[in-house]
C-alpha cells in the first residue's frame, strides 16, 4: 500500500486528522475536490462568516455605541466591496495555511472527486475527467455536509436572490429586505450581518423558539436582544413555498398550529434550514458501507461496518460542528497509530457568533428535567459586572447547572459579549469533572467579564458577592 491512511475531504475533520496522522508517523494522503483546502468551514462557512460578523459588528458599534463613549461625529460609511475583500483575504490566508501545513508534514494531496473503489482503494477523478487510483491501508471519509434545503418544499437556490449561506456571505449589495428561513445558527449569524449593514431582516422559524435545543431561558433572552436590534421573528411558522418574483422573491408560511398562510416579499431570501451529510458520489453502496438516516454509521472507534474504512465529522452522528470534526480527526489518527483516541461528547462547546454571542456546553435545564436529574442553578447578570459596565456590554447572563448532590457542573450557558471565549473555562472544568465550588474558589482577574462566570458558580452552591 502506498499510504497508511487516505483522508477524503480536507475540512476541519480531514485536514486536522491528516496532519495528526502524519505527525504520528503514518504515511498520509488527502483527496480534495475543491481548489483550496479547508472544506466548507474555511472556504464558505465559519471563517468567512466570522470575517463579516466582525466587520459588520464594528460598523454597527461605530454607528450606534461610540456616541455614548464620548466619541462623537462618527458616521461610518459602508464599503461593502472592501468588507468582502477583507473576508476573501481572511479565507485566502487560512486555506493557504493548510496547504503550508500539508507540505510541512509531507502529506500528499490529490485534487479531484474521491470515490471508494474497493478495499484500500480510492479513485480520484480530476477536473479533466482523468481517473487515478490511490491505495491506502485505511480510508477516512471526511466529506462533511451540504445545504439541506427545506424538506418537502422545492426551492431554486440561485445564490443571488434565493441564497444559502454560500451566497449569503457574498452579496454585492445590502438588500433592503431579507427573509431568513430558519432561526438556527446560520440564520441568526448571517441575519445579524445584514441587519447590522442596514437590511430589514425577518426570521421565519418552524419552532416556537429560536436556536432550538438551546437552554430555553437563554434562547428567550437572546431573542429579545435580537428583536431590540431590529430583527423581526415569525415563530411557529412553517414555510410552505419560496418563489422568485419580478423583483426578489416571496416566502409563504403557515402557522404550525393551523391558520391562514402569510406571504412576505424580500429582495433576498436566505435558506438556513439545516445541513445534510455529504456522501454523493462516494461509492458507499458499492463498497457496502452502511448508512443510518443518511449519516455514515460508525462504531466507537470511527470505523464503519467495512474494515479499514472510517468516517468522522459532519458525515457521521453528532453535532455538525467544526471543532467536533477536528477532535474526531485527531482521535481517528491516534487510533490508526495504535493509540487510544477519544472524544468526550459531554463537553463539546457550541457558540453562536452574534452580538452578543451565545455559548453553551453540556446539558440544558430542559434536558436535566427530562432525564430526572436533580440540579441546582446559579446565575449572574452582566449588568452587575464592572468590566461589562465600563464597556457598555451589560446585556446577558451566565447560567450554570450543577448536580444537586455532588455539585458537579453538568451544563453552562452564557449569553453576552465574549461568551464564546468565556465558555472554555467551563468546558475545561467539565472535562475534569469539576464542581461549581472548584470554579468559584479559583481566583479570577479583576476586572474581567469572566468574573461573572465565577459569580454564577458561587450562586450555584452559595451566594454571589456582587448582587
Ligand atoms: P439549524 O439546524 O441550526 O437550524 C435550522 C432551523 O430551521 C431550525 O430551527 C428548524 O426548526 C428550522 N426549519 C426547518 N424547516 C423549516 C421550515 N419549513 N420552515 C421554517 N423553519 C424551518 O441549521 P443551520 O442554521 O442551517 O445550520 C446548519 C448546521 O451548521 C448546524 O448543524 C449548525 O450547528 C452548523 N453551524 C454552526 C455554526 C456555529 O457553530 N457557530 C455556524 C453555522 C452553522
Amino acid at each position: 500500500m502506498a499510504y497508511d491512511v487516505i483522508f477524503i475531504g480536507t475540512g476541519p475533520g480531514g485536514y486536522v486528522g491528516a496532519i495528526k496522522a502524519a505527525q504520528l508517523g503514518l504515511k498520509t494522503a488527502v483527496v480534495e475536490k475543491r481548489e483550496t483546502y479547508g472544506g466548507t468551514c474555511l472556504n464558505i462557512g465559519c471563517i468567512p462568516s466570522k470575517a463579516l460578523l466582525h466587520a459588520s459588528e464594528m460598523f454597527a458599534e461605530a454607528g450606534h455605541s461610540f456616541d455614548a463613549l464620548g466619541i462623537e461625529g462618527v458616521k461610518p460609511k459602508l464599503n461593502l466591496a472592501k468588507m468582502m475583500a477583507h473576508k476573501d483575504a481572511t479565507v485566502a490566508s487560512n486555506v493557504g495555511g493548510v496547504a503550508f501545513l500539508f507540505k510541512k508534514n509531507k502529506i500528499d494531496a490529490f485534487r479531484g472527486m474521491g470515490k471508494i473503489a474497493g478495499p484500500g482503494k480510492v479513485a480520484v477523478t480530476g477536473e479533466d475527467g482523468k481517473v487515478m487510483e490511490v491505495e491506502g491501508a485505511n480510508i477516512v471519509i471526511a466529506t462533511g455536509s451540504d445545504v439541506a434545503g427545506i424538506p418537502g418544499v422545492k426551492v431554486d437556490i440561485d445564490e443571488k436572490v434565493i441564497v444559502s449561506s454560500t451566497g449569503g456571505i457574498a452579496l454585492d449589495k445590502v438588500p433592503a429586505n431579507m427573509v431568513v428561513v430558519g432561526g438556527g445558527v446560520i440564520g441568526l449569524e448571517l441575519g445579524s450581518v445584514w441587519a447590522r449593514l442596514g437590511s430589514k431582516v425577518t426570521v421565519v422559524e418552524y419552532l416556537d423558539t429560536i436556536l432550538g435545543g438551546m437552554d430555553a431561558e437563554i434562547s428567550k433572552q437572546f431573542q429579545r436582544m435580537l428583536a431590540k436590534q431590529g430583527i423581526e421573528f415569525k415563530l411557529g411558522a412553517k414555510v410552505a413555498a419560496v418563489a422568485k418574483a419580478k423583483n426578489g422573491a416571496t416566502v409563504t408560511f403557515e402557522p404550525v398550529k393551523g391558520g391562514a398562510a402569510e406571504t412576505l416579499a424580500a429582495d433576498v431570501v436566505l435558506i438556513a434550514t439545516g445541513r445534510r451529510p455529504y456522501t454523493d458520489g462516494l461509492g458507499l453502496e458499492e463498497a457496502g458501507v452502511e448508512l443510518d438516516r443518511g449519516k455514515v454509521k460508525t462504531d466507537g472507534h470511527y470505523q464503519t461496518n467495512v474494515k479499514g474504512i472510517y468516517a468522522i465529522g459532519d458525515v457521521i452522528a453528532g453535532p455538525m460542528l467544526a471543532h467536533k470534526a477536528e477532535d474526531e480527526g485527531i482521535a481517528v489518527a491516534e487510533i490508526l497509530a495504535g493509540q487510544r483516541g477519544h472524544v468526550n461528547y459531554d463537553a463539546i462547546p457550541s457558540v453562536v457568533y452574534t452580538s452578543p454571542e451565545v455559548a453553551s456546553v453540556g446539558k440544558t435545564e430542559e434536558e436535566l428535567k427530562k432525564a430526572g436529574i436533580d440540579y441546582k442553578v446559579g446565575k449572574f447578570p452582566f449588568t452587575a459586572n464592572g468590566r461589562a459596565r465600563a464597556m457598555l456590554h451589560t446585556e446577558g447572563l451566565v447560567k450554570i447547572l450543577a448536580d444537586k448532590a455532588t455539585d458537579r457542573v453538568l451544563g453552562a450557558h452564557i449569553v453576552g459579549f465574549g461568551a464564546g471565549e468565556m465558555i472554555h473555562e467551563l468546558t475545561v472544568l467539565m472535562e475534569f469533572g469539576g464542581s461549581s465550588e472548584d470554579l468559584a474558589r479559583t481566583t479570577h482577574a479583576h476586572p474581567t467579564m469572566s468574573e461573572a462566570v465565577r459569580e454564577a458558580a458561587l450562586a450555584t452552591f452559595f451566594k454571589p458577592i456582587h448582587i
